[in-house]
């Protein structure tokens, strides 16, 4: 039957309108905006007014990732992505950002239609900026606790250095679906951490909630690693766009963005999940986000 949003008040299904609104059948209505996103995170759901990254730090990301740092995480999630050919499947990218992923794989993968693709983001000004970027697929604000679909929908879901609900990604997912995690791997972002912590602790990764869900089975790790040196404006972007931009003091800011270039390693583990065809236990407390 194909993806249908749910409503966020009844659970009932959303259909779009003539007037580009979309309504369930107990009339609660949502606008389109008119960037082709709808805002499904109702305002007593969120903890901030403008919850997620700040525009600015948007535009660092937006800034950084063109310019073809991570260009080689790309080819590798389009190249899992194509390993089993997919032509009606239904794709979702939770956390999306500015849409940056989302963008580069329907260009680089041409099988698969942009329209086959679903995006949230909790930050609207994130989901605004991917709606302009990927004009066909679907976008809306949600929160990745609470996905705006119905069980079993997706074929596969991507979820790229965001937090995310193990037990929403297996709910939404169809039996034998994939999930494809992507976090930091142990040396990620050395060179700029070295300069805002005295103590270098190496990245954890973002996959115990994965591993300990009963509803996934691991599938795949790749690690990939490159050292890359930053340059000029470069690294005062991807400062912002990290959470050490949150935790670096003034002075260490300060210093990151004099620097004319900046060693470091790009690191990434890429975990790819095959959804077990175990019913979700709905009296289960859900998983905490993980980020
Ligand atoms: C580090 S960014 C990654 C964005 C994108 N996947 C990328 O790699 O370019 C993390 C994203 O998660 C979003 N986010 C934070 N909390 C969220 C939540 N509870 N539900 C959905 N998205 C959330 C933020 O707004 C942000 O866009
Ligand atoms: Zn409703």
């Amino acid at each position: 039957m194909g993806v249908h949003y749910k409503c966020p008040v009844c659970q009932g299904a959303l259909g779009l309108n003539d007037h580009r609104q979309w309504v369930c059948a107990d009339l609660h209505s949502f606008d389109m905006a008119k960037q082709g996103y709808v805002n499904l995170h109702l305002a007593h759901q969120r903890r901030s007014a403008a919850p997620g990254d700040s525009p600015e730090m948007l535009a660092s990301r937006a800034r950084f990732l063109n310019a073809g740092s991570y260009d080689f995480l790309v080819d590798q999630l389009v190249a899992q992505l194509a390993d089993e050919w997919l032509p009606q499947g239904a794709f979702l990218d939770q956390g999306c950002g500015e849409g940056f992923y989302l963008d580069r794989i329907t260009r680089q993968l041409p099988q698969v239609s942009p329209m086959q693709w679903w995006g949230i983001d909790i930050s609207k000004a994130a989901v605004k900026r991917a709606a302009q970027r990927v004009g066909r697929a679907h976008l809306a604000v949600a929160a990745s606790r609470a996905l705006p679909f119905f069980d079993a929908d997706f074929d596969r879901i991507i979820s790229v250095f965001a937090p995310y609900d193990s037990q929403e990604m297996a709910r939404v997912l169809k039996p034998g679906g994939q999930v494809i995690v992507v976090g930091p791997d142990a040396l990620h972002l050395d060179g700029l951490k070295r300069l805002i912590y005295d103590h270098n602790q190496p990245h954890q990764g973002n996959f115990g909630p994965m591993t300990q869900s009963p509803y996934f089975t691991l599938q795949s790790a790749t690690k990939l690693q490159k050292a890359v040196v930053i340059e000029g404006s470069e690294i005062g972007d991807l400062l912002s766009m990290t959470p050490y931009f949150w935790s670096a003091g003034r002075q260490a800011q300060a210093t990151v963005r004099r620097l004319e270039s900046l060693e470091t390693h790009l690191a990434f583990d890429v975990r790819v999940y095959r959804r077990l065809p175990i019913p979700i236990d709905s009296t289960e407390t859900a998983t905490p986000l993980v980020l």
